[in-house]
């Protein structure tokens, strides 16, 4: 390194030590403003739970909602999807949900689910974020003999199951994230809200 090189790079230091110190001024000043400032009706909005009728959703069928920006799948499982989940289980890296991480307490087991038939997932890939295709058929000729319905990846291939599994040696390291919901009767669920909230 010449001198050159080493007094740019004190300059660059010093500039960036003034600006921090400029920083936490601005940060000082700031607080009573932020202290009497509310959050905008668009910013509560960004954050609030969304209530979906699934009363219409057919068995199989997959709907798409947002929920703090994510996309929040809600899946109308059929009698035969839950019950391949038991078949699932060996298949799978964490087959009762025991990684307190990615779903709410009161959701455990291999259903991930409130009730059997309806299964609500945050659809981002636990590897690096892609968002998964839903492939809800046995078998198709890309996916091999042995698919029984789930979530697959294209970013990097990871297979999850119908409840968001992940399988045994994938690049997605965990299973797909439950978001806190609630039913608020059998029609309409809340995704943001756990089931004790008022
Ligand atoms: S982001 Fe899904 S497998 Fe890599």
């Amino acid at each position: 390194m010449s001198n050159g090189d080493v007094s740019q790079g004190r300059r660059r230091f010093l500039i960036g030590a003034t600006s921090v110190v400029g920083g936490v001024g601005a940060v000082g000043a700031a607080v009573p403003f932020v202290a009497s400032w509310n959050p905008s009706a668009k910013a509560e909005a960004a954050g609030a739970p969304v209530t979906v009728n699934v009363s219409k959703l057919e068995p199989g069928q997959q709907i798409t909602v947002e929920w703090r920006g994510k996309p929040v799948w809600l899946i109308r499982r059929t009698e035969e999807m839950i019950a391949n989940l038991t078949d699932m289980n060996e298949r799978v890296k964490d087959p009762q949900s025991e990684e307190a991480s990615q779903q709410p307490e009161y959701i455990r087991g291999e259903t991930r689910s409130l009730k059997p038939e309806l299964a609500v997932l945050v659809g981002i890939c636990t590897h690096l974020g892609c968002v998964p295709s839903y492939r809800p058929e046995v078998a198709p000729e890309d996916l091999g003999a042995d698919w029984l319905g789930g979530m697959f990846c294209p970013c990097h291939g990871s297979r999850y199951d119908m409840a968001g599994r992940v399988f045994k040696s994938q690049p997605a390291p965990l299973n797909l994230e439950v978001p806190p919901y609630r039913y608020d009767n059998d029609s309409t669920v809340t995704v943001g809200l756990d089931p004790e909230a008022a």
